[in-house]
């Protein structure tokens, strides 16, 4: 990582012209129809979510954001991270980090159990990010859980998930299983769409048994000949995916 921009600011924000940002720059992320509209920011911002923008000194327009509101799951109440992004050159500089610490403050503060949020694990970069930088842990997996999004990032794809569970402790280390990830699974979604549906459907069976088994992601280390995994070890006693229950 490059040093930490200096300075960058992160600010929660409720205003309709903020919050109009927000969208912006959900729209030049993700772009695609499924985008969440101003009126709902709104209301996650002043009804006990949370709405963070980041700036950067040198610049007018906002570099990221982060959406969150109250979530409930298997009997605990947690903040439910919907969307964090940081604009494309202002990525690896620690931004995504800052907002993602921020709202652990605020679930902390809330007296909330956790983080969570939902990824694809087929996106390498962003399980290094919500494992390995962050120390999130995944546990469950939520097949096709958002349907078709048909947006730039997932396109018509299959949108299988892992939920991680983040409250900022370590998980001591334990026996391991790997889950290999390709290296870039968007350039493979655009030149070998086939290719990229085996994956995915390869990724949904391993999952799906390893979480069934009690097993949880935890961190993505370097394999043999230049591939990386996910390292799972066993993390629940009751060996449940806890989406099935
Ligand atoms: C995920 C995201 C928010 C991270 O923001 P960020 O400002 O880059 O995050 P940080 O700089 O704090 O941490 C970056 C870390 O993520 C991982 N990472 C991110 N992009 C990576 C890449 N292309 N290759 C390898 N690792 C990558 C690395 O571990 C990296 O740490 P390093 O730079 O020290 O190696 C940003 O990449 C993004 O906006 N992505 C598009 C939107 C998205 O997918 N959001 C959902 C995430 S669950």
């Amino acid at each position: 990582m490059s040093s930490i921009p200096d300075p960058i600011t992160i600010r929660t924000v409720e205003d309709i012209d903020e919050l109009e940002a927000v969208h912006r720059l959900e729209r030049e992320v993700w772009g695609g129809d499924d985008l969440v509209p101003v009126s709902v920011l709104r209301v996650m911002a002043l009804e006990g979510g949370q709405v963070l923008l980041a700036w950067h000194a040198d610049h007018e327009a906002p570099v990221g954001m982060a959406v969150a509101f109250i979530g409930r799951r298997h009997q605990e109440w947690y903040l439910h991270s919907h969307m964090v992004a940081v604009k494309a050159p202002f990525r690896r500089h620690a931004v995504g980090r800052l907002l993602k610490y921020q709202q652990l403050g605020y679930a902390r503060a809330l007296g909330l159990a956790y983080v969570g949020w939902t990824f694809d694990p087929l996106q390498r970069p962003n399980g290094q990010f919500n494992l390995n930088v962050l120390g999130a842990v995944a546990r469950e997996f939520l097949p096709n859980f958002y349907g078709s999004l048909g947006d730039r990032i997932n396109g018509e794809f299959a949108t299988h998930r892992l939920f991680v569970e983040w409250n900022g402790c370590t998980t001591p280390r334990s026996a391991s299983r790997f889950v290999v990830v390709p290296d870039d699974i968007g350039r493979l979604r655009k030149e070998n769409p086939q290719s990229a549906r085996a994956w995915a459907e390869r990724h949904r069976k391993k999952w799906d048994r390893l979480l069934t088994q009690g097993f949880g992601a935890v961190e993505m280390v370097p394999g043999r000949w230049g591939v990386w995994c996910y390292r799972l070890q066993r993390i629940s006693s009751e060996g449940t995916n806890r989406s099935e229950n």
